[in-house]
């Protein structure tokens, strides 16, 4: 089994801990591979459009981008864990997020999306881990993914782990433990189910692709749609 990682931050703090805290079930049965933002990700994207009209490989960040794009689409499962930054995921998680937006289902998915798993791990001092956890599930519901598991806890003391009460330790470590018994008890040999909002999306894409290829069938993304039988029958979702 393969675990893809995104650490928002290069901070080894709470978050962190928590993401470690999940991962221990699957150290010993799981490839890992873990990318931590900035580093893996330094720049922002410039808002060039590259991607979209002429390909990601134009991208001036391609470098980057095509090794964590290989990592998320040889997963069987992802993590992205992220503390909450003014009420949202960090600067960093959202600049590798906004590199990718050529992935969104309007442009150009991959089909493994369809059939994968993911996990999000947020959390904040006071307030702000949801909507840290919704930014990063927007990106992975319109990458295509359907069975995404979250946990987000606020820590309401202290932002540094051993000032935190013991009884609060104790909580998170256990609804961190829960979820990640409960994703290790999924047989990942067999594709995660592709859900209705999941199909609506594609069918409108696809429908908006069509009539962009009758105005131009040279445009990149009806072309992509086009090569992996999406115009036609095929779906993503079946074998
Ligand atoms: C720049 C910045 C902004 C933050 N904004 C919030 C916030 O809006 N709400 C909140 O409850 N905590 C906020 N925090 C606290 C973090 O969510 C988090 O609890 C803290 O950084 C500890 O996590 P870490 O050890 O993983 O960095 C912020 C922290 C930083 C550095």
């Amino acid at each position: 089994m393969k675990i893809t990682v995104i650490n928002a931050t290069e901070i080894k703090g709470i978050t962190f801990r928590a993401k470690e805290m999940f991962l221990e079930q699957f150290k010993d049965s799981a490839e890992i591979t873990e990318f931590y933002l900035p580093k893996d990700c330094p720049s922002f994207c410039i808002g060039c459009k590259s991607c979209f009209l002429r390909g990601e490989d134009k991208c001036k960040d391609f470098e980057y981008i095509q090794k964590i794009d290989k990592a998320l689409k040889e997963a069987d499962l992802i993590v992205m864990a992220s503390p909450a930054y003014v009420f949202h995921t960090t600067g960093a998680m959202k600049a590798m997020l906004d590199h990718l937006a050529y992935r969104w289902m309007p442009h150009r998915p991959s089909k493994e999306m369809f059939t994968k798993r993911a996990v999000v791990i947020t959390q904040a001092l006071g307030a702000g881990e949801k909507s840290a956890a919704k930014d990063i599930k927007d990106s992975l519901s319109w990458w295509g993914i359907s069975e995404i598991y979250s946990t987000s806890f606020k820590l309401m003391s202290d932002v540094v782990w051993d000032k935190i009460p013991e009884k609060k330790q104790i909580a998170i470590e256990s609804n961190i433990k829960k979820l990640a018994t409960k994703v290790s008890k999924i047989d990942f040999a067999k594709p995660a189910k592709t859900n209705l909002l999941a199909k609506l999306k594609f069918f409108m894409v696809r429908m908006m692709q069509t009539g962009l290829g009758k105005d131009n069938p040279e445009y990149l993304d009806f072309k992509y749609w086009k090569e992996q039988g999406w115009i036609d029958k095929v779906r993503p979702w079946k074998k």
